[in-house]
Order: structure tokens, then C-alpha cells, then sequence
């Protein structure tokens, strides 16, 4: 399957610039139909929800379609969608609402490979004696062992968190894997899925975690961001709003304060547009189309990827920091190296005058750059792209690359 790449990069105003835009793991570009949504939520639809008259009533509507959608979109129930200013913050209120039920002695798993988003907010029970348990990766591959994680569990642990792709890696972990491991050890898995989300079809039914969140302005929307909970596991936590919400009020008493109403609604139009690849494609409205739509992404995704791996392999001045692999199934189109012992700010420097947007640095997963001694070239090098770069935008990319490699 063929992606239509003039269809796709109409979709994107910005795109019409001289940019090549691959710092896409720090913030996709905007779809057109997106930002048109939130302008006309602003213009015809701005007032509180909840009401009886008939605007509020739209607006109450409006707010229930993006859980509808992100339902679709994840494979889950729209009573199971929780929404939020970002990834963090919906961690942290996570993490907030866990504090009934996560006791002195109860352990958690953490990764060293995640963005401190899935990390700061599990440290701060440290506090209250639950024990923090670290699941680190090979220091040469970066590769997260699932014997390492089987020999952490224990009767006291309560929660795993992990991320399904790293930020930096590009990895994709195996969070169908990782979901039994926990699951039969007796504890919830909690997966940052952030770096994924832009990249796959994501399905929470097949994949087993108890609770899953990414941000929609990695995924060609605002900044919003949706988390994922099982009913009965959102019901079960505490509630972090006014005193006179019960825990039945899912899932209002994990949003304190409102949503941002006006980006729950433009975020639909990113879910409208992956299904609208897949049914260009054939595939039937809904979640055949959205996996579809994925398919074609995927395969564009790989063949840029290959075309970057290619040209780093054949530099010995470069060392690509986890996979080769360039599979599907193995990673995503975000790749990190090094070069030499160079400063990566500076490879990052000589690219910018090329109209290449791309970046260095740790990117908030600090502890992997820290522990792995990255910090003296000052992080890696990161290209981020996504289906709607051009194989042209790698040959500009790796152009501007070739004089410092
Ligand atoms: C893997 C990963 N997790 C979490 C975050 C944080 O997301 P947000 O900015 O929505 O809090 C990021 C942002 O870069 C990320 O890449």
C-alpha cells in the first residue's frame, strides 16, 4: 500500500514552507482541518458545558465526540478516555489518584529508557515508603530485557510503567509482553505511549495495559492529550477533584479543573484523518480504516528510516544509539547517533542552514543519556520523521550531514 504523499502534505499548511520538519518526536505539524475545528469551537460553541440551553448542550456534545473518537482510535470504550493539557500532567494526576492505594512497601517498576514523564510523578511515592524498583536497559544495545523485568516483580509489586517506544531509541517495546509479565505478577502497567502514538495503530484491548497516554500535538493536533484506563480500574481510583465528587465520576474527578474544550474538539480531526487515509485506501469508516490508514504510514515511515540508516552505516564516524533494525515492527521513524566524540549540538548547528529541522540533546529521558555517558557530546543527534517527510527531505537531510560526518 502506497501512501498518497501530495494528499497527505496538502492536509498541512505548514508544510508548503522551505522547511523540512524532523523534529516531528517534539511536535508534529498541524492539520488544516484540525485548526479550522478549534477556531469554530471558539467562534460558535464557547460556553460551558452542562447546561440545559441549547449552545451548552452543543458544547457538552462536542466535548462527548472526542472521547467517542479517541475511543475509536484506541480501540476502547468512550467511558474509558481521559483527557488533559499534556502527558505529564495526566501522569501526575495518575500518580495523584494512586495515592489511596499504593501503600509504605509497595513497589514500583520504572525504566531508565522512559521520558521523565512516566518517571517523576512514581518517584514522588518514595516519600510515602513504596519502593522504587529500576528496570535498566543493556548499556551497549539499550535493549529493555523481559528476564530483567521478571526477576524485579515480586508479591509487593503494584505498578510497571514503561514506555511503548522510546523517544530516543526509536524502539518499540512489547507491551503485550510486558502486560502478561505484570498481569501475572499481580500489578498494573501504566504506558507512556507518546512516542508510538504518531507512528502505529494503537489497539489497548489487544495490548493489555491498564493505563495509556500520548499527547496530540505529537499526533498532527493541539496540545491535548488522552489517557486510556480500564473502567474498572479509573473506578477504583481516588478522586483528585472537589471533595463533593465521588469516585463514580469517572472520568471527571481525574480532569480537575476543565478540559480544554476548544482542542478536545479539534483534536477529532486528527482521528478524521487517519481514518480518512485508510478509507482512501478501501478500508471501511472506523477502526478498519484507522488501522489502514496506520498501514500506509508505517510503510512510508520505513522506507525513509531505511534511507537514514542506510546513509549512517556507511559512516564509521557514527554510532547509532539502540536498533539497526529498520522493521515495523521493531521501531519507529525516530533516530538517534552520535558522531565521534563531536559536540551533537554542533552536527545539529551545520544542519540548520539547510532548512533540516532537527535537534540534540536528552529530550527529557534523561537518565539514558546520563547513564550511558552521552551527556559529554551533548546528547545524540535526533531526526524524528513521519509520513509526511519525503525520501527528497532525507537526501537534503543527509546532504547537509555528509561535510561533518
Ligand atoms: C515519550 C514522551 N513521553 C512524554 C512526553 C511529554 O509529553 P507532554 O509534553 O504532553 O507532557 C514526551 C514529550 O516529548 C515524550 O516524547
Amino acid at each position: 500500500m502506497t501512501l498518497d504523499l501530495d494528499f497527505v502534505r496538502s492536509q498541512f499548511p505548514a508544510l508548503r514552507s522551505e522547511w523540512a520538519y524532523m523534529d516531528n518526536a517534539g511536535g508534529s505539524q498541524v492539520l488544516a482541518r484540525v485548526a479550522a475545528r478549534v477556531s469554530d469551537y471558539l467562534l460558535t460553541s464557547n460556553v460551558q458545558t452542562g447546561a440545559s440551553y441549547e449552545p451548552s448542550r452543543i458544547s457538552t456534545a462536542r466535548v462527548a465526540q472526542s472521547r467517542e473518537a479517541f475511543a475509536r482510535f484506541m480501540n476502547c470504550d468512550p467511558g474509558e478516555i481521559v483527557e488533559g493539557a499534556s502527558t505529564t500532567i495526566l501522569i501526575r494526576f495518575l500518580s495523584e489518584a494512586m495515592v489511596g492505594r499504593l501503600q509504605p512497601g509497595d513497589e514500583i517498576i520504572l525504566t531508565n529508557v522512559d521520558h521523565e514523564a512516566n518517571i517523576g510523578p512514581w518517584l514522588k511515592h518514595e516519600a510515602r515508603g513504596v519502593k522504587i524498583r529500576w528496570w535498566r536497559c543493556d548499556p551497549e544495545t539499550f535493549e529493555l530485557d523481559l528476564e530483567d523485568l521478571k526477576g524485579l516483580m515480586n508479591e509487593r509489586t503494584k505498578l510497571v510503567c514503561v514506555t511503548h517506544a522510546s523517544n530516543i531509541l526509536g524502539t518499540i517495546n512489547p507491551i503485550r509482553e510486558i502486560a502478561d509479565i505484570a498481569h501475572a505478577g499481580g500489578a498494573e502497567l501504566c504506558v507512556d505511549a507518546v512516542a508510538y502514538a504518531p507512528h502505529r495503530a494503537i489497539d489497548v484491548r489487544a495490548l493489555g495495559a491498564d493505563y495509556y497516554i500520548f499527547s496530540i500535538y505529537k499526533v498532527f493536533g493541539p496540545h491535548h492529550a488522552v489517557m486510556f484506563g480500564k473502567r474498572d480500574k479509573l473506578l477504583e481510583l481516588d478522586n483528585i477533584y472537589h471533595y463533593f465528587f465521588d469516585k463514580s465520576r469517572v472520568p471527571h474527578k481525574l480532569e480537575p479543573g476543565n478540559i480544554n474544550y476548544e482542542c478536545a474538539w479539534g483534536s477529532i480531526g486528527a482521528v478524521d484523518y487517519v481514518e480518512e487515509l485508510g478509507q482512501r485506501v478501501g478500508a471501511a469508516p472506523g477502526r478498519a480504516a484507522i488501522e489502514a490508514g496506520f498501514a500506509g504510514i508505517a510503510d512510508q515511515e520505513q522506507a525513509l528510516t531505511e534511507r537514514l540508516m542506510d546513509f549512517l552505516a556507511s559512516r564509521n564516524s557514527v554510532r547509532v544509539i539502540g536498533r539497526k533494525s529498520c522493521a515495523i515492527a521493531d521501531r519507529v521513524s525516530t533516530v538517534s547517533f552520535t558522531v565521534r566524540q563531536d559536540s551533537s549540538r554542533a552536527v545539529v548547528e551545520a544542519v540548520d542552514g539547510a532548512k533540516v529541522g532537527i535537534r540534540h540533546g536528552d529530550f527529557y529521558a534523561k537518565r539514558i543519556v546520563e547513564e550511558h555517558g552521552l551527556t559529554q557530546t551533548d546528547g545524540v543527534v535526533r531526526v524524528s520523521m513521519v509520513h509526511y517527510n519525503t525520501p527528497a527531505e532525507v537526501d537534503r537531510l543527509i546532504a547537509a550531514l555528509e561535510p561533518v560526518l
